[in-house]
């Protein structure tokens, strides 16, 4: 399997691969999406089965389905209070731990989430390393009947707005809401920012993660460096 991975795959593995070693038994684990959590998924389903004790979340329905078929036993967002640790992707973070998701579209299961475990764990291979945020996207999760207010409120902080399309069909989130990636280019001030977006109506959650993610650890060539 190790063959046929790309560079950017080996990364994403071996990051996944340390982050799980910070699982503990009997803790609750919450489950990331995206490419870099499948290597983590698949490697709690590997301690599962020698015999390791956890109950999961899931932060989409692809996670879930994934960790249902992999025999990750799982729980509902009703059934915890709290997470003891999370192991999730990020499009783009910093080196002082501010990033950007929701490029797989998870972003408002993730936000939850990250804000109910302990011990947020981001892992990603070095592409993902930026000086400043900004060249990704700021995804955000939209109710459908909002979705021009927001756009309008978007452009009014000097954003550019783009609702989210795949296959040709607008892009639907686990929870029925639309996508709006907006460009706003290189991001000076995230807080700022961030704060602004959480003031517009209609605006459920926003791929700004400040505060949340506890350390990353980054898969660079065969080492991982810890931020
Ligand atoms: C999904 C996410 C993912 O964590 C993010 O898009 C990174 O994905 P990948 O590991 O596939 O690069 O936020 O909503």
């Amino acid at each position: 399997m190790e063959q046929q991975l790309s560079d950017k795959e080996k990364e994403k593995r071996i990051a996944a691969l340390e982050a799980v070693k910070f699982v503990q038994p009997g803790s609750i684990v919450g489950l990331g999406t995206g490419s870099s959590a499948y290597y983590a998924i698949q490697q709690i389903a590997e301690l599962v089965r020698q015999g390791l004790q956890i109950e999961a979340v899931a932060t989409s329905e692809n996670t879930a389905s994934l960790a249902e078929s992999l025999g990750i036993p799982l729980l509902g967002f009703d059934e915890v209070h709290s997470i003891d640790i999370t192991i999730d992707g990020a499009d783009e973070f910093t080196s002082d731990l501010k990033l950007i998701k929701g490029g797989g579209g998870a972003l408002f299961r993730e936000k939850i989430v990250a804000s109910m475990t302990k011990q947020e764990i981001i892992i990603a291979d070095s592409s993902k390393l930026v000086d400043q945020l900004g060249a990704f996207t700021v995804p955000m999760e939209v109710v459908p009947l909002a979705v021009n207010h927001v756009m309008k409120e978007v452009k009014l902080l000097h954003g550019s707005p783009v609702l989210r399309k795949k296959s040709g069909h607008l892009y639907i989130t686990d929870n029925g809401n639309y996508i709006i990636d907006a460009d706003f280019g290189l991001i000076e001030d995230p807080e700022s920012l961030s704060a602004a977006l959480n003031n517009i109506e209609g605006l459920l959650v926003h791929g700004i993660f400040l505060d949340l993610a506890a350390k990353v650890i980054m898969g660079d060539g065969d080492w991982v460096v810890y931020f």
